[in-house]
């Protein structure tokens, strides 16, 4: 395949796959892989650990006044084949995922300067090309100059037991209806937010993989690449 080092923006619903497939596609073409969700799960996880929410309600003012001291770094682990994300030099990759913080991420990414801070760190990471990002504003917000957009999206009862298993193999004691009822009001926040609300971007294609093995995406992917590399 081509050398040319574009990038790669992956956008769409919560819980569709977009990191495995952005991972797979970064692994295969020798890119960096960014997992954006991953910095707002850690801005979250971060304000749940100091006080800035409480009972699911976030303080946005604390929230704001606290970004001044997160420090967000990524460190590549071979095991995973994939950058670990730390905070002010704590590994915490282990604990963005839980329920607890995907209940409150959508209010967090909803505050302006949270986005402000987040975003201006992705335009850096990505200012060379040769990156696979994964996010909700990648392709409208963060690069809309991006070569290549791809937008994600599958049946939220299908991306909810895919969530379901994920989260009963790490151990997390959560029901099938609380892992649905979480991707629904997520898509719902994040479609209706006022600062860059998902939405597709009008030169993405859209990927459902309701349906698609793994495999069959890759191979789907490989004719997308191919078409905008050889272009
Ligand atoms: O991809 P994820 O489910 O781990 O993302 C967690 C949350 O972060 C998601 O509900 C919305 C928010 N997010 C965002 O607002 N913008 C991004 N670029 C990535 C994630």
């Amino acid at each position: 395949m081509d050398n040319k080092r574009i990038i790669i923006a992956i956008d769409g619903h919560s819980s569709c796959g977009k990191s495995t497939f952005a991972k797979a596609i970064a692994a295969r073409l020798g890119y960096i892989f960014i997992d954006t969700g991953a910095m707002y799960r850690a801005v979250t996880h971060y304000a749940l650990e100091h006080g800035a929410i409480n009972m699911g309600i976030v303080d946005e003012e604390r929230v704001e006044a606290m970004l001044q001291s997160i420090e967000i770094s990524f460190r590549f682990n071979p095991e995973r084949g994939a950058s670990d994300i730390y905070v002010n030099g704590d590994l915490v990759e282990g604990k963005i995922r839980t329920i607890e913080v995907s209940n409150c991420v959508s209010a967090v990414s909803s505050i302006a300067a949270v986005r402000s801070k987040l975003v201006a760190m992705q335009q850096q990471m990505g200012r060379y090309g040769g990156v696979v990002m994964d996010g909700r504003d990648i392709g409208t917000v963060v690069f809309p100059n991006a070569e290549l957009k791809i937008y994600m999206t599958a049946d939220p009862m299908v991306r909810a037991e895919r969530r379901f298993k994920e989260l009963t193999a790490k151990g997390d004691s959560v029901t099938l209806q609380e892992v649905y009822d979480n991707v629904v009001s997520r898509d719902k926040a994040d479609m209706s937010r006022a600062i860059s609300p998902l939405r597709k971007a009008d030169d993405a294609i859209v990927l459902d993989n309701s349906a698609m093995s793994v495999e069959e995406q890759m191979a789907w992917f490989d004719e997308q690449y191919r078409r905008v590399v050889e272009a």
